[in-house]
């Protein structure tokens, strides 16, 4: 009886520690002295031995009760300890999903990009097609088929880039005008946008800048449509109305041709340092396209007529946007670009 009564005690002091108990290395050094090879439980066990025969089952069977409860008590700690760690975890590794987020640095389209997106815009808009042609050229297409001549200046080795085989770096975009009439019969009307390359640097001039052409063959075209359509096009562009002023001038591929100026967009015709007090914006060239152009082409140049013409994109996007400096564009400067997005 007393074996039993002090096996009680031995359970409610290990059901304390246990309580008492808060990390798990604690827990074990409690299990160690009750459970381990030298614990109280342990010990009672061998010492069952030492009993009379007839009281060593009873003995036997109250210390291993007392063990599976103590072993129980243990289990349930080691979960509890392991709950708390595992709480204690989720809070210090907790995310705050209503923080703002980090700030992302997105890009925009170049400004030349989105002058060049708006003026396809407004030609789609007005039933233009879109061509391309390549930027490498020979001197066929830029120059040969345009009714350029052998001695043409704009030949000359200071403003074509020339490769040593001959071909060359276009220098304008109506050699798309030939290779959309050699591929595509009239009805024509399209706007081919892209790089031009001349031998050229200073203030207003680099190596590499853009042009629009446009070009429309049909059986009644008129100069009359190019003005309208120039002037619709200025017009969209720069969002307000805009006049137009037409001066007799000269390309070997058109004919007649015209330098267009446009009444200035900043003092609309009243004179200002852009305009150089003119009033006026020289913006494009034009004209009729020459029936010489015809020929290589196979196009009946007694039946169809056309008009073509070509603007500079950096020109109208400093313009538009009021960049003073065409070299602006070219320098990959983030506080000039970011203010485009
Ligand atoms: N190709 C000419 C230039 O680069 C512009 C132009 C295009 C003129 C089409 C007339 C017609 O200056």
């Amino acid at each position: 009886m007393s074996e039993i009564q002090s096996l009680d005690d031995v359970v409610a002091r290990a059901t304390a520690e246990i309580e008492a108990v808060e990390s798990e290395p604690e827990l074990d050094s409690v299990r160690v002295a009750y459970l381990g090879k030298k614990g109280v439980i342990t010990a009672q066990l061998k010492s069952i031995g030492s009993l009379p025969v007839e009281e060593r089952p009873i003995a036997g069977k109250a210390i291993t009760s007392a063990r599976s409860v103590i072993e129980k008590l243990l289990k349930t700690k080691r979960q509890a300890l392991l709950q708390i760690v595992h709480t204690k975890r989720l809070e210090s590794e907790r995310i705050d999903v209503t923080l703002p987020g980090r700030r992302n640095f997105s890009g925009g389209p170049h400004p030349l990009t989105r002058t060049l997106m708006r003026m396809q815009e407004i030609f789609l808009s007005i039933g233009f097609d879109i061509a391309v042609g390549p930027e490498i050229e020979d001197d066929y297409h830029n120059f040969e088929a345009l009714n350029i001549p052998e001695n043409h200046p704009a030949r000359a080795m200071q403003d074509t880039f020339y490769f040593p085989d001959g071909r060359l770096l276009r220098t304008h975009t109506s050699p798309v005008q030939i290779r959309y009439m050699g591929t595509h019969k009239p009805p024509i009307r399209v706007v081919a946008p892209g790089r031009v390359y001349r031998c050229d640097s200073d203030i207003t001039h680099t190596p590499m800048f853009h042009q629009l052409e446009g070009l429309v063959v049909d059986e009644t075209t008129t100069f009359a449509d190019l003005k309208g359509v120039l002037e619709y096009f200025v017009s969209e562009f720069f969002e307000q109305q805009l006049k137009l002023r037409f001066r007799p001038s000269y390309f070997p591929f058109t004919e007649p041709s015209a330098e267009v100026d446009i009444s200035c967009v900043f003092c609309h015709g009243d004179g200002c340092n852009v305009c150089k007090r003119s009033g006026w914006l020289e913006v494009l060239g034009c004209g009729m396209v020459h029936p010489a152009l015809y020929k290589d082409v196979g196009i009946d140049g007694e039946r169809f007529v056309g008009y073509a013409f070509g603007l500079g994109v950096e020109r109208f996007t400093m313009l538009r946007y009021g960049v003073n400096d065409l070299r602006l564009f070219f320098k990959n400067d983030l506080d000039m670009l970011s203010q485009f997005k």
